[in-house]
């Protein structure tokens, strides 16, 4: 008989899937915040328009509130899954992988729940940096000036620092967390799994580049 929706999305295959479904679908997200953002190279209007465009939506709170419940699973998620694991595993065992220097599989584990927790509070600081940050007016348009913001909030080198540093956090954790998603969906074919792989490699590359070279660029470069 075929397991029940619920049962199946709280049991441990269930767990992975969700915490693989979430995942990706917050990739999607990074993907067009990436793309959005990049219009900061072309100028404050194009950067401004965009972001005005975006909030002036009335979908966007419906979009939101998915976002954050997306996030959320995935966060509840993953740790529901971590702490199982380490119940799992027994002493004896434990002990023995301890001794061969833990396991590459529980290393990469562990470095995940803890990149993502450093994700969550950067997510914080990121939301009152920017979002709940200062509100400029754009004299002529009559919107939120946030080219303002960003270039005021990156011309100090601390943040500049603490965002490559996080960006590159956040390419690690894409980075195996992309390639465990595709395993836990099954996405995976003897041919291809070295193509699948690296394809996962290079898109974490480019969405941790991609937004590092933001602050990186405001930093040396970016002017009104
Ligand atoms: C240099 C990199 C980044 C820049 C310059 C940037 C810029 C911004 C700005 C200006 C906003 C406010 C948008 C508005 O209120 O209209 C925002 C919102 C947001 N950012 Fe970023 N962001 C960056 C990286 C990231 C990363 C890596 C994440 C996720 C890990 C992220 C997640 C979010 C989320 C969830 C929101 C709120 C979206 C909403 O409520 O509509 N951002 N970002």
């Amino acid at each position: 008989m075929p397991m029940r929706p619920m049962k199946f999305l709280s049991s441990s295959v269930g767990t992975k899937v969700l915490i693989a479904v979430t995942g990706l679908a917050f990739f999607l997200f990074l993907i067009l915040h990436l793309a959005g953002n990049l219009l900061i190279f072309v100028g404050p209007e194009a950067f401004n328009s965009y972001s005005h465009k975006l909030v002036s939506n009335p979908l966007l709170l419906v979009a939101e509130a998915g976002l954050a419940a997306i996030f959320l699973l995935h966060v509840v998620k993953a740790v529901v899954n971590f702490t199982a694991n380490r119940h799992a595993r027994p002493v004896g065992y434990a002990m023995k992988r301890w001794a061969r220097h833990t396991s590459r599989k529980s290393l990469a584990s562990t470095t995940m729940i803890v990149s993502g927790t450093i994700i969550f509070g950067f997510l914080i600081l990121h939301l009152i940096t920017f979002k709940f940050g200062t509100y400029y007016e754009d004299p002529t348009h009559h919107y939120r000036d946030l080219h303002r913001l960003v270039l005021e909030k990156f011309s100090h080198p601390g943040l500049v620092g603490f965002y490559v540093l996080c960006m590159t956090i956040i390419g690690l954790h894409l980075r195996h967390g992309l390639a465990s998603a595709f395993q836990s969906l099954g996405i995976e074919h003897p041919q291809y799994n070295r193509l699948i792989r690296l394809g996962g490699v290079v898109l974490a590359l480019l969405i941790a580049a991609g937004f590092a070279a933001i602050p990186i660029w405001v930093y040396f470069v970016g002017t009104r």
